[in-house]
């Protein structure tokens, strides 16, 4: 008996993922070295004949058709290497390996082209929607080889999440494209996160919300335009109870957020490709400064806030859905703008209207907004950047004001809007047809010759200011 598909990492991902593969027809062979593991898969599994699993990496090679398709669900770095090479001495040409995990995507570039040389092929395909979604539909962003990915193509197509009939998966692109885009994927999702926590702070601190009524108030905002996983999943955290007090676990939780990496490489990345994301770089920062925790307490007794404007509550929870909808659109429309351009400069050819259509289900960001961020992208219009497309223009429009008035309320009442107030800014900053650099052009050359160019002749002109 030979398997259709190969998976190596029985850790939670791995096994809800092989789990999903045998439920949607294929037989899957999976591999650990952990023996608990492949004995607690196997248990689970049940029919030898559509799940089975080994410790040994020949047996487990062996039990495959060809070419192999096996898919690694290890941790991002060393650990993906140490399973290639113990693989490749019994893989044979043509075989295909799917890296699943949050590769760093230089190191997808590296592993893809060492493993050419061998003759096999090397998948990044980015894996979105966490344990829940690997078991009943994930969002799968695979790049490579675009006839080895026809070998996969109908296995992932079964498995991934499923978007009114259309499987939340398509392949994106030659090289790193597939864990380029499940990276920026990721650098949205801090964006998203960081938006959330500043506008359940500002409904807490000034509006005096309750976690029932914020509950109830993320709840209203999931049934319409805001409908979204991670709103979904906030008003659900809102409502838990705390089972060691009497109070909702979140006011339990330590305010010091952790994170693996992805965000900060989109930041970093983005900054080398100078494309401006700043509502994603400061949800890193946050995070870093959420880190601080004992200087904080510090620094709050040395710097004491006062409450200086309220606002009636329903007003203000108005406010704030319309706050969130058009930071939601600037936190997309910024990790769209870096994938188009990142995707001219690493030729991954990347289509934006199939990345919006396979973030519409399964992955982490999936949200009702991007349906209409599919159809602005679409093919013969394609925008450069959604804010010059006409109908984000009108949406974002309608709340710029309440925008406005509501991060001034937050600055008043010391209330940090770091990402809210990053999308107004950048927001105001992309549609100024003068910003004032003009100066800084000026300073440049002032100090250090740099030059400068007019706004009235072509040319590079330089002046002495000093005389
Ligand atoms: C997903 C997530 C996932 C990521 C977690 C944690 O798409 O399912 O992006 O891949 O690992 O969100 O990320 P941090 O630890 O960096 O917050």
């Amino acid at each position: 008996k030979k398997y259709d598909f190969g998976l190596v990492g029985l850790g939670v991902m791995g096994r809800n993922f092989i789990l999903n593969v045998a439920d949607n027809g294929f037989s899957a062979y999976g591999h650990d070295l952990d023996e608990e593991k492949v004995a607690s898969l196997l248990e689970e599994g049940g029919d030898t004949d559509k799940i089975n699993a080994s410790t040994s990496a020949p047996i487990f090679i062996e039990a495959l058709s060809r070419p192999r398709k096996l898919m690694l669900l290890v941790p991002a770095g060393k650990a993906v290497d140490a399973v290639i090479e113990s693989l490749l001495p019994y893989l044979d040409k043509n075989d295909i390996i799917i890296d699943g995990g949050n590769s760093f995507y230089q190191d997808t570039d590296h592993r893809e082209s060492y493993l050419k040389s061998k003759g096999i092929h090397f998948f990044g395909a980015g894996v979105s929607g966490g344990a829940k979604g690997a078991r009943r539909g994930p969002s799968i962003m695979p790049g490579g080889s675009k006839e080895a990915y026809q070998e996969v193509k109908p296995i992932f197509e079964a498995v991934a999440a499923d978007f009114k009939g259309e499987a939340c998966v398509a392949y994106l692109g030659p090289k790193s494209a597939g864990n380029y885009v499940k990276m920026v994927h990721n650098g949205i999702e801090y964006g998203l996160m960081q938006l959330i926590s500043e506008i359940y702070d500002l409904l807490k601190k000034v509006g005096n919300y309750s976690n029932p009524e914020l509950h109830d108030l993320f709840d209203t905002w999931n049934k319409g335009r805001l409908q979204s996983f991670l709103v979904e999943i906030t008003a659900d955290i809102l409502k838990q109870k705390d089972d060691k007090t009497d109070g909702y676990l979140v006011d339990m939780i330590l305010d010091k957020a952790k994170q693996k990496g992805t965000g900060k490489w989109t930041s970093q990345n983005a900054m080398d490709l100078g494309i401006p994301i700043p509502t994603i770089d400061i949800a890193v920062s946050m995070r870093e400064l959420s880190a601080f925790k004992q200087e904080r307490i510090k620094a709050k007794t040395l710097y004491p806030k006062k409450k200086i404007d309220q606002i009636e509550k329903g007003e203000l929870g108005k406010w704030a859905e319309e706050a969130l909808y058009f930071g939601y659109i600037l936190t997309y429309a910024q990790g769209f703008h870096l994938l188009t351009e990142a995707s001219k400069e690493y030729g991954y050819d990347l289509n934006m209207q199939t990345v919006a259509k396979i973030w519409r289900a399964g992955c982490i960001i999936r949200a009702g907004l991007l349906e209409n961020i599919a159809k602005a992208f679409n093919e013969t219009n394609a925008p450069t950047h959604l804010l010059l497309n006409d109908a984000f223009a009108s949406k974002i429009n309608d709340t710029v004001p309440t925008v406005r008035n509501l991060v001034s309320l937050a600055i008043k009442n010391a209330v940090p809007l770091a990402g809210l107030g990053n999308a107004l800014t950048y927001f105001d900053g992309y549609t100024a047809d003068r910003l004032p650099l003009n100066l800084i052009q000026a300073q440049r050359d002032y100090f250090g010759s740099h030059t400068y160019e007019r706004t009235d002749t072509e040319g590079i002109f330089h002046t002495d200011w000093e005389v």
